[in-house]
């Protein structure tokens, strides 16, 4: 039984074993919660990316898949990457973006990572309209099979918060 949670905070503060960062397939970082993350936690993040860029993602890391590198200074134990869709008007993406949570709650259960905080993935850059992306999220996290206990959504601004709460009711 997956407990959900929802927190208005920073994820680069979560006290859990994995924290998932909403990347680009370059895996080489970038501006929103995945500059936090790089700079948060320091150079060992990117330096495990660049590691997994030269050995097994050469053209980089597809949209809807995820990877873990250590988190470096961070609390957690781990940083799960993965890559959303950029929220298109004219294409269906959400199975892509369903996908982010499912892989995110794949790798987290090879890792044996018991609690496991998201951002709102696509929210941001990416441009999807958040309350559909908490409606994916939160259903997604519902409906799959995992073995992790706290599914923690952390919220980084009242509106995030508020259309994340609202799934939870
Ligand atoms: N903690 C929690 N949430 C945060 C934090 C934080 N420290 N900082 C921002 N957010 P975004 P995307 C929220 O843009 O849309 C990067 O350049 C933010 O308010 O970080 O998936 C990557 O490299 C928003 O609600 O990710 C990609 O190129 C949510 O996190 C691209 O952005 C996601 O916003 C990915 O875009």
């Amino acid at each position: 039984m997956t407990t959900i949670t929802f927190v208005r905070g920073d994820i680069t503060e979560q006290h859990v074993d994995a924290i998932v960062n909403a990347a680009n397939s370059s895996l080489l970082g970038g501006g929103g919660v995945d500059g936090a993350i790089h700079r948060a936690g320091g150079p060992d993040i990117l330096n495990a990316c660049r590691d997994l860029r030269a050995s097994h993602y050469g053209k980089g890391l597809a949209t809807g898949r995820a990877v873990a590198t250590t988190a470096g200074r961070l609390p957690a134990q781990w940083v799960i990457h993965t890559v959303g869709p950029v929220f298109s008007a004219e294409e269906d993406r959400s199975g892509l973006l369903a996908s982010c949570y499912r892989e995110s709650l794949r790798v987290a259960d090879e890792l044996g990572a018991k609690t496991v905080a998201f951002p709102a993935v696509s929210t941001g850059i990416f441009r999807w309209p958040m309350d559909d992306a908490a409606r994916i999220a939160v259903e997604t996290v519902r409906t799959t099979d995992t073995s992790v206990d706290e599914v923690r959504f952390v919220l980084f601004d009242e509106t995030a918060y508020a259309a994340f709460a609202a799934q939870g009711n």
